[in-house]
Protein backbone atom coordinates (compact mmCIF):
# COMPACT_ATOMS: atom_id res chain seq x y z
CA UNK A 1 0.00 0.00 0.00
CA UNK A 2 2.14 3.16 -0.66
CA UNK A 3 1.03 5.65 2.16
CA UNK A 4 0.10 9.27 2.02
CA UNK A 5 2.24 11.55 3.83
CA UNK A 6 -0.05 13.92 5.46
CA UNK A 7 0.25 14.92 8.89
CA UNK A 8 -2.55 17.39 8.86
CA UNK A 9 -4.76 16.70 11.37
CA UNK A 10 -7.92 14.65 11.17
CA UNK A 11 -10.21 17.46 12.26
CA UNK A 12 -11.48 15.07 15.08
CA UNK A 13 -9.70 16.89 18.08
CA UNK A 14 -12.76 18.16 19.06
CA UNK A 15 -15.03 14.71 19.22
CA UNK A 16 -12.44 14.73 22.47
CA UNK A 17 -13.68 16.35 25.50
CA UNK A 18 -10.35 15.14 27.82
CA UNK A 19 -7.74 16.85 25.47
CA UNK A 20 -7.42 20.18 26.26
CA UNK A 21 -5.91 22.75 24.20
CA UNK A 22 -2.29 22.70 24.21
CA UNK A 23 -1.65 19.15 25.51
CA UNK A 24 0.23 17.19 23.21
CA UNK A 25 -1.61 13.38 24.35
CA UNK A 26 1.25 10.79 22.88
CA UNK A 27 0.42 7.90 24.91
CA UNK A 28 -2.32 6.27 22.92
CA UNK A 29 -1.04 2.90 22.90
CA UNK A 30 -1.29 2.56 27.08
CA UNK A 31 -4.32 3.99 26.63
CA UNK A 32 -6.80 6.20 23.75
CA UNK A 33 -8.68 9.18 24.65
CA UNK A 34 -12.48 8.82 24.41
CA UNK A 35 -14.36 10.34 21.58
CA UNK A 36 -17.78 12.32 22.47
CA UNK A 37 -20.17 9.18 20.75
CA UNK A 38 -18.27 6.85 23.25
CA UNK A 39 -18.87 8.65 26.17
CA UNK A 40 -22.80 9.87 24.86
CA UNK A 41 -23.28 6.07 24.42
CA UNK A 42 -22.42 5.01 28.00
CA UNK A 43 -23.90 7.74 29.27
CA UNK A 44 -27.49 6.46 27.66
CA UNK A 45 -26.55 3.29 28.48
CA UNK A 46 -26.42 3.48 32.26
CA UNK A 47 -29.08 6.95 32.18
CA UNK A 48 -31.50 5.70 29.87
CA UNK A 49 -31.72 2.14 28.78
CA UNK A 50 -30.29 0.07 31.26
CA UNK A 51 -31.17 -3.19 32.29
CA UNK A 52 -29.46 -7.27 32.66
CA UNK A 53 -28.98 -9.13 29.41
CA UNK A 54 -29.74 -12.82 28.48
CA UNK A 55 -32.12 -12.89 31.69
CA UNK A 56 -34.98 -10.57 31.99
CA UNK A 57 -38.29 -10.93 29.81
CA UNK A 58 -39.25 -7.90 30.50
CA UNK A 59 -39.23 -5.21 27.33
CA UNK A 60 -36.02 -3.24 28.59
CA UNK A 61 -33.63 -5.95 29.22
CA UNK A 62 -34.96 -7.94 25.87
CA UNK A 63 -33.40 -4.30 24.12
CA UNK A 64 -29.99 -4.17 26.40
CA UNK A 65 -29.82 -7.58 24.59
CA UNK A 66 -30.92 -6.50 21.71
CA UNK A 67 -27.95 -4.11 21.70
CA UNK A 68 -25.50 -6.49 23.39
CA UNK A 69 -25.75 -9.10 20.79
CA UNK A 70 -25.92 -6.42 17.41
CA UNK A 71 -22.76 -5.70 19.45
CA UNK A 72 -21.17 -8.31 18.48
CA UNK A 73 -22.46 -9.00 15.13
CA UNK A 74 -20.57 -5.43 15.23
CA UNK A 75 -17.61 -6.52 15.85
CA UNK A 76 -18.06 -9.82 13.71
CA UNK A 77 -18.34 -6.95 10.88
CA UNK A 78 -15.05 -5.62 11.80
CA UNK A 79 -13.06 -8.68 12.33
CA UNK A 80 -14.07 -10.33 9.06
CA UNK A 81 -15.71 -13.50 11.08
CA UNK A 82 -19.23 -14.54 12.36
CA UNK A 83 -20.97 -13.30 15.60
CA UNK A 84 -20.43 -16.59 17.20
CA UNK A 85 -16.75 -16.45 16.57
CA UNK A 86 -16.68 -12.99 19.26
CA UNK A 87 -16.45 -13.97 22.67
CA UNK A 88 -16.13 -10.90 25.41
CA UNK A 89 -13.85 -10.86 27.56
CA UNK A 90 -12.25 -7.73 29.89
CA UNK A 91 -8.91 -7.46 27.57
CA UNK A 92 -6.24 -8.69 25.33
CA UNK A 93 -4.90 -10.49 28.66
CA UNK A 94 -7.65 -11.87 29.54
CA UNK A 95 -8.43 -13.45 25.64
CA UNK A 96 -4.91 -14.48 25.86
CA UNK A 97 -5.48 -16.33 29.34
CA UNK A 98 -8.40 -18.09 28.18
CA UNK A 99 -7.17 -19.52 25.13
CA UNK A 100 -3.99 -20.48 27.22
CA UNK A 101 -6.40 -22.62 29.31
CA UNK A 102 -9.13 -23.54 27.80
CA UNK A 103 -7.53 -24.45 24.25
CA UNK A 104 -3.12 -24.71 24.97
CA UNK A 105 -4.19 -26.16 28.40
CA UNK A 106 -6.26 -28.78 27.04
CA UNK A 107 -4.25 -29.95 23.67
CA UNK A 108 -0.92 -29.83 24.55
CA UNK A 109 0.98 -32.13 26.42
CA UNK A 110 3.84 -32.47 27.80
CA UNK A 111 7.17 -32.18 25.19
CA UNK A 112 5.06 -29.56 22.75
CA UNK A 113 6.32 -26.71 22.54
CA UNK A 114 4.90 -22.87 22.06
CA UNK A 115 6.72 -20.21 19.66
CA UNK A 116 7.03 -16.71 20.70
CA UNK A 117 8.66 -13.80 19.99
CA UNK A 118 11.38 -11.81 21.99
CA UNK A 119 9.03 -8.30 21.49
CA UNK A 120 5.99 -9.93 22.94
CA UNK A 121 3.91 -7.70 25.74
CA UNK A 122 4.00 -9.55 29.26
CA UNK A 123 0.36 -10.65 28.48
CA UNK A 124 1.91 -12.72 25.50
CA UNK A 125 4.03 -14.49 27.48
CA UNK A 126 3.32 -15.31 31.12
CA UNK A 127 -0.06 -16.82 30.02
CA UNK A 128 1.96 -19.12 28.23
CA UNK A 129 4.70 -19.88 30.65
CA UNK A 130 1.80 -20.43 32.79
CA UNK A 131 0.20 -23.14 31.19
CA UNK A 132 3.65 -24.55 29.84
CA UNK A 133 4.73 -25.03 33.48
CA UNK A 134 2.01 -27.01 34.02
CA UNK A 135 1.64 -29.44 31.33
CA UNK A 136 5.60 -29.85 30.99
CA UNK A 137 5.54 -28.11 27.62
CA UNK A 138 8.50 -25.51 26.26
CA UNK A 139 9.17 -22.23 24.85
CA UNK A 140 10.98 -20.99 22.22
CA UNK A 141 11.46 -17.30 21.71
CA UNK A 142 11.80 -15.98 17.69
CA UNK A 143 14.42 -12.95 17.60
CA UNK A 144 13.94 -9.87 16.04
CA UNK A 145 15.59 -9.05 12.63
CA UNK A 146 18.15 -5.87 12.61
CA UNK A 147 15.60 -3.55 12.09
CA UNK A 148 13.44 -4.58 14.57
CA UNK A 149 11.11 -6.52 13.45
CA UNK A 150 10.07 -10.67 14.25
CA UNK A 151 12.39 -12.43 12.01
CA UNK A 152 10.19 -14.81 10.09
CA UNK A 153 12.89 -16.43 8.60
CA UNK A 154 14.01 -17.35 11.71
CA UNK A 155 11.13 -18.54 12.51
CA UNK A 156 10.84 -20.50 9.52
CA UNK A 157 13.86 -22.47 10.80
CA UNK A 158 12.66 -22.93 14.05
CA UNK A 159 9.00 -24.28 13.42
CA UNK A 160 8.74 -28.24 13.73
CA UNK A 161 5.95 -30.66 14.07
CA UNK A 162 6.47 -29.98 18.14
CA UNK A 163 4.85 -26.80 17.97
CA UNK A 164 1.43 -26.84 18.11
CA UNK A 165 1.19 -23.13 18.72
CA UNK A 166 2.07 -19.56 17.94
CA UNK A 167 1.38 -16.29 19.59
CA UNK A 168 2.81 -13.19 17.84
CA UNK A 169 1.93 -9.41 18.52
CA UNK A 170 0.21 -8.29 15.45
CA UNK A 171 2.38 -4.50 16.03
CA UNK A 172 4.91 -4.55 18.97
CA UNK A 173 3.76 -1.69 21.56
CA UNK A 174 7.24 -0.45 22.07
CA UNK A 175 8.71 -0.92 18.54
CA UNK A 176 5.42 -0.41 16.11
CA UNK A 177 7.21 -2.82 14.23
CA UNK A 178 4.47 -3.96 12.05
CA UNK A 179 4.37 -8.31 11.50
CA UNK A 180 3.38 -10.04 8.11
CA UNK A 181 0.75 -11.71 9.70
CA UNK A 182 -0.47 -13.74 6.74
CA UNK A 183 2.83 -15.10 6.15
CA UNK A 184 3.48 -16.24 9.98
CA UNK A 185 0.00 -17.94 9.79
CA UNK A 186 1.33 -19.48 6.94
CA UNK A 187 4.70 -20.40 8.83
CA UNK A 188 2.37 -21.82 11.61
CA UNK A 189 0.06 -23.56 9.70
CA UNK A 190 2.57 -25.56 8.00
CA UNK A 191 4.14 -27.59 10.69
CA UNK A 192 0.05 -28.12 11.80
CA UNK A 193 0.58 -25.10 14.34
CA UNK A 194 -2.39 -22.48 15.47
CA UNK A 195 -1.27 -19.43 15.56
CA UNK A 196 -3.18 -16.73 18.13
CA UNK A 197 -2.20 -12.79 17.40
CA UNK A 198 -2.18 -10.31 19.79
CA UNK A 199 -3.64 -7.34 17.90
CA UNK A 200 -4.08 -4.42 21.15
CA UNK A 201 -1.71 -2.25 18.69
CA UNK A 202 -3.10 -3.32 15.23
CA UNK A 203 -6.94 -3.12 15.86
CA UNK A 204 -7.13 0.74 16.58
CA UNK A 205 -4.11 1.61 13.64
CA UNK A 206 -5.23 -0.45 10.70
CA UNK A 207 -8.15 -2.43 8.89
CA UNK A 208 -7.76 -6.40 10.19
CA UNK A 209 -9.42 -8.56 8.35
CA UNK A 210 -9.66 -12.54 10.07
CA UNK A 211 -10.17 -14.27 6.62
CA UNK A 212 -7.28 -12.42 4.94
CA UNK A 213 -5.05 -12.99 8.02
CA UNK A 214 -5.80 -17.00 8.29
CA UNK A 215 -5.04 -16.68 12.34
CA UNK A 216 -6.72 -18.87 14.30
CA UNK A 217 -7.17 -16.82 17.54
CA UNK A 218 -6.97 -12.65 17.52
CA UNK A 219 -7.52 -10.53 20.62
CA UNK A 220 -7.88 -7.09 21.25
CA UNK A 221 -8.72 -4.72 24.06
CA UNK A 222 -11.40 -1.80 23.91
CA UNK A 223 -10.06 1.06 25.30
CA UNK A 224 -7.30 1.00 23.20
CA UNK A 225 -9.56 1.54 20.23
CA UNK A 226 -11.46 4.01 21.86
CA UNK A 227 -13.57 2.61 23.79
CA UNK A 228 -14.16 2.08 27.69
CA UNK A 229 -11.86 0.24 29.94
CA UNK A 230 -12.76 -3.54 31.05
CA UNK A 231 -14.43 -4.98 27.28
CA UNK A 232 -12.22 -6.57 24.70
CA UNK A 233 -12.54 -8.88 22.16
CA UNK A 234 -11.35 -12.83 21.98
CA UNK A 235 -12.39 -13.94 18.36
CA UNK A 236 -11.45 -17.94 17.82
CA UNK A 237 -12.59 -20.22 14.64
CA UNK A 238 -16.05 -21.60 15.63
CA UNK A 239 -14.94 -24.92 15.68
CA UNK A 240 -11.46 -24.53 17.93
CA UNK A 241 -14.25 -22.66 20.41
CA UNK A 242 -16.42 -25.10 20.25
CA UNK A 243 -13.75 -28.01 21.17
CA UNK A 244 -12.73 -25.97 24.18
CA UNK A 245 -13.42 -26.48 27.69
CA UNK A 246 -14.77 -23.29 29.55
CA UNK A 247 -12.22 -21.82 32.29
CA UNK A 248 -15.17 -20.13 34.24
CA UNK A 249 -18.29 -21.73 35.70
CA UNK A 250 -21.35 -19.42 36.29
CA UNK A 251 -24.08 -18.09 35.15
CA UNK A 252 -25.15 -17.78 31.36
CA UNK A 253 -22.39 -20.42 30.19
CA UNK A 254 -24.28 -23.78 30.91
CA UNK A 255 -27.16 -25.62 28.70
CA UNK A 256 -28.36 -27.47 31.55
CA UNK A 257 -27.01 -27.81 35.68
CA UNK A 258 -27.82 -30.75 38.02
CA UNK A 259 -25.40 -31.74 40.65
CA UNK A 260 -24.71 -35.02 39.30
CA UNK A 261 -23.57 -33.50 35.63
CA UNK A 262 -23.77 -29.55 33.87
CA UNK A 263 -23.29 -29.06 30.42
CA UNK A 264 -22.47 -26.18 28.94
CA UNK A 265 -23.76 -23.61 26.31
CA UNK A 266 -22.46 -23.24 22.96
CA UNK A 267 -19.40 -20.73 22.36
CA UNK A 268 -19.39 -17.70 22.82
CA UNK A 269 -21.55 -17.98 25.97
CA UNK A 270 -19.96 -20.45 27.05
CA UNK A 271 -17.00 -18.27 27.68
CA UNK A 272 -19.01 -15.45 29.11
CA UNK A 273 -19.52 -16.62 32.84
CA UNK A 274 -21.86 -14.56 34.54
CA UNK A 275 -23.25 -10.47 33.66
CA UNK A 276 -21.03 -9.48 31.67
CA UNK A 277 -20.16 -5.56 31.14
CA UNK A 278 -22.89 -4.65 29.14
CA UNK A 279 -22.10 -1.30 28.98
CA UNK A 280 -18.35 -1.66 27.83
CA UNK A 281 -20.00 -4.25 25.33
CA UNK A 282 -22.21 -0.95 23.87
CA UNK A 283 -19.40 1.57 24.65
CA UNK A 284 -17.24 -0.95 22.19
CA UNK A 285 -19.82 -0.94 19.34
CA UNK A 286 -19.89 3.00 19.63
CA UNK A 287 -16.33 3.01 19.18
CA UNK A 288 -16.26 0.93 16.58
CA UNK A 289 -18.65 2.54 14.56
CA UNK A 290 -15.64 5.75 15.47
CA UNK A 291 -13.11 4.37 13.93
CA UNK A 292 -15.00 3.08 10.93
CA UNK A 293 -16.65 6.69 10.58
CA UNK A 294 -13.35 7.86 10.24
CA UNK A 295 -11.51 5.22 7.96
CA UNK A 296 -8.94 2.65 9.06
CA UNK A 297 -7.09 3.36 6.24
CA UNK A 298 -7.29 6.91 6.99
CA UNK A 299 -5.53 6.58 10.07
CA UNK A 300 -2.84 3.98 9.21
CA UNK A 301 -1.94 6.35 6.68
CA UNK A 302 -2.00 9.28 9.01
CA UNK A 303 -0.30 7.83 12.24
CA UNK A 304 2.26 5.91 9.72
CA UNK A 305 2.97 9.80 8.22
CA UNK A 306 3.24 11.04 12.02
CA UNK A 307 5.69 8.45 13.02
CA UNK A 308 7.67 9.00 9.82
CA UNK A 309 7.85 12.87 10.98
CA UNK A 310 8.58 11.96 14.14
CA UNK A 311 11.56 10.11 13.48
CA UNK A 312 12.84 12.02 10.69
CA UNK A 313 12.74 14.98 13.26
CA UNK A 314 14.05 13.14 16.39
CA UNK A 315 16.73 11.48 13.98
CA UNK A 316 18.28 15.47 13.55
CA UNK A 317 18.97 15.71 17.67
CA UNK A 318 21.98 13.88 17.73
CA UNK A 319 21.61 12.58 21.60
CA UNK A 320 18.82 10.57 20.31
CA UNK A 321 18.57 7.22 19.94
CA UNK A 322 16.00 5.34 17.73
CA UNK A 323 14.45 2.25 18.10
CA UNK A 324 12.30 0.10 15.58
CA UNK A 325 11.76 0.57 11.90
CA UNK A 326 10.90 3.51 10.08
CA UNK A 327 7.27 2.34 8.82
CA UNK A 328 6.34 1.74 12.20
CA UNK A 329 2.42 1.82 12.99
CA UNK A 330 1.96 4.42 15.47
CA UNK A 331 4.33 4.37 17.82
CA UNK A 332 7.92 5.73 18.41
CA UNK A 333 10.40 4.68 21.10
CA UNK A 334 13.33 6.35 21.71
CA UNK A 335 16.24 6.98 24.12
CA UNK A 336 18.24 10.51 25.17
CA UNK A 337 21.97 10.19 25.41
CA UNK A 338 22.51 10.13 29.16
CA UNK A 339 18.91 10.93 30.34
CA UNK A 340 16.84 8.14 32.06
CA UNK A 341 13.46 7.54 30.16
CA UNK A 342 11.93 8.66 32.89
CA UNK A 343 13.40 12.12 33.52
CA UNK A 344 12.76 12.86 30.09
CA UNK A 345 8.89 11.50 30.34
CA UNK A 346 9.15 14.09 33.55
CA UNK A 347 10.46 17.14 31.59
CA UNK A 348 8.46 16.21 29.11
CA UNK A 349 4.95 16.53 31.13
CA UNK A 350 6.07 20.24 32.36
CA UNK A 351 5.88 21.19 28.72
CA UNK A 352 2.74 19.64 28.29
CA UNK A 353 3.67 16.44 26.27
CA UNK A 354 2.55 13.23 28.07
CA UNK A 355 4.56 10.18 26.98
CA UNK A 356 5.13 6.97 28.49
CA UNK A 357 8.46 5.74 30.09
CA UNK A 358 9.59 2.36 31.10
CA UNK A 359 9.77 -1.59 30.06
CA UNK A 360 5.90 -1.17 28.77
CA UNK A 361 5.64 -4.46 29.67
CA UNK A 362 8.38 -5.90 27.53
CA UNK A 363 11.34 -6.61 29.46
CA UNK A 364 12.60 -9.34 27.44
CA UNK A 365 12.63 -6.99 24.93
CA UNK A 366 14.86 -4.26 26.69
CA UNK A 367 16.81 -6.92 27.68
CA UNK A 368 17.67 -7.40 23.67
CA UNK A 369 17.63 -3.72 23.18
CA UNK A 370 20.22 -3.51 25.74
CA UNK A 371 18.49 -0.96 27.75
CA UNK A 372 16.72 -0.88 31.41
CA UNK A 373 13.60 1.29 29.31
CA UNK A 374 12.73 3.28 26.94
CA UNK A 375 10.82 6.55 26.06
CA UNK A 376 7.58 5.71 23.68
CA UNK A 377 5.53 8.36 21.71
CA UNK A 378 2.53 6.95 20.42
CA UNK A 379 0.06 8.72 18.28
CA UNK A 380 -3.68 8.38 17.64
CA UNK A 381 -6.64 10.16 15.55
CA UNK A 382 -6.45 13.17 17.39
CA UNK A 383 -2.77 13.96 16.89
CA UNK A 384 -1.19 16.02 14.65
CA UNK A 385 1.69 17.61 13.33
CA UNK A 386 1.89 20.33 16.01
CA UNK A 387 2.35 17.80 18.88
CA UNK A 388 5.35 16.06 16.94
CA UNK A 389 6.65 20.13 17.21
CA UNK A 390 6.13 19.86 21.04
CA UNK A 391 7.61 16.36 21.53
CA UNK A 392 11.00 17.71 19.59
CA UNK A 393 10.71 20.99 21.76
CA UNK A 394 10.90 19.02 25.15
CA UNK A 395 13.49 16.82 24.15
CA UNK A 396 15.62 20.06 23.36
CA UNK A 397 14.85 21.02 26.51
CA UNK A 398 15.92 17.98 28.15
CA UNK A 399 19.27 18.20 26.40
CA UNK A 400 19.97 21.81 27.45
CA UNK A 401 18.35 20.81 31.21
CA UNK A 402 21.04 17.78 30.84
CA UNK A 403 23.52 19.21 29.05
C1 LIG B 1 0.68 -5.49 22.44
C2 LIG B 1 -0.11 -5.55 23.71
N1 LIG B 1 -0.59 -6.73 24.13
C3 LIG B 1 -1.33 -6.83 25.23
C4 LIG B 1 -1.63 -5.74 26.00
C5 LIG B 1 -2.46 -5.91 27.22
O1 LIG B 1 -3.67 -5.21 27.08
P1 LIG B 1 -4.68 -5.06 28.30
O2 LIG B 1 -3.87 -4.59 29.47
O3 LIG B 1 -5.68 -4.06 27.83
O4 LIG B 1 -5.28 -6.41 28.53
C6 LIG B 1 -1.14 -4.50 25.63
C7 LIG B 1 -1.37 -3.30 26.47
O5 LIG B 1 -0.51 -2.45 26.59
C8 LIG B 1 -0.38 -4.39 24.43
O6 LIG B 1 0.08 -3.21 24.01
Amino acid sequence: MTIALDTRPLDVLSDFPAIPAGWAYLDTAATSQKPRPVIDAITRGYGETYATVHRGVYQRSADMTFAYEAARERVAKFLGGAANEVVFVRGATEGINLVAQCWAGTHLKAGDRILLSTLEHHSNIVPWQMVAERIGAEIDVVPLTADQRIDLDAMAAMLTPAHKLVALAHVSNVLGSVLDARRAADLAHGVGAKILLDGCQAVPRMAVDMAALDCDFYVFSGHKLYGPTGIGVLWGRYELLDAMPPYQGGGSMIDKVTFAKTTYAPPPGRFEAGTPHIIGVVGLHAAIDYVDGIGLDRIHAHETALVRQAREALSKLNSVKLFGPDDSAGIVSFAVEGVHPHDVATILDEGNVAIRAGHHCAQPLMEALGVPATARASFGVYNGADDIAALVAGIERVTRIFG
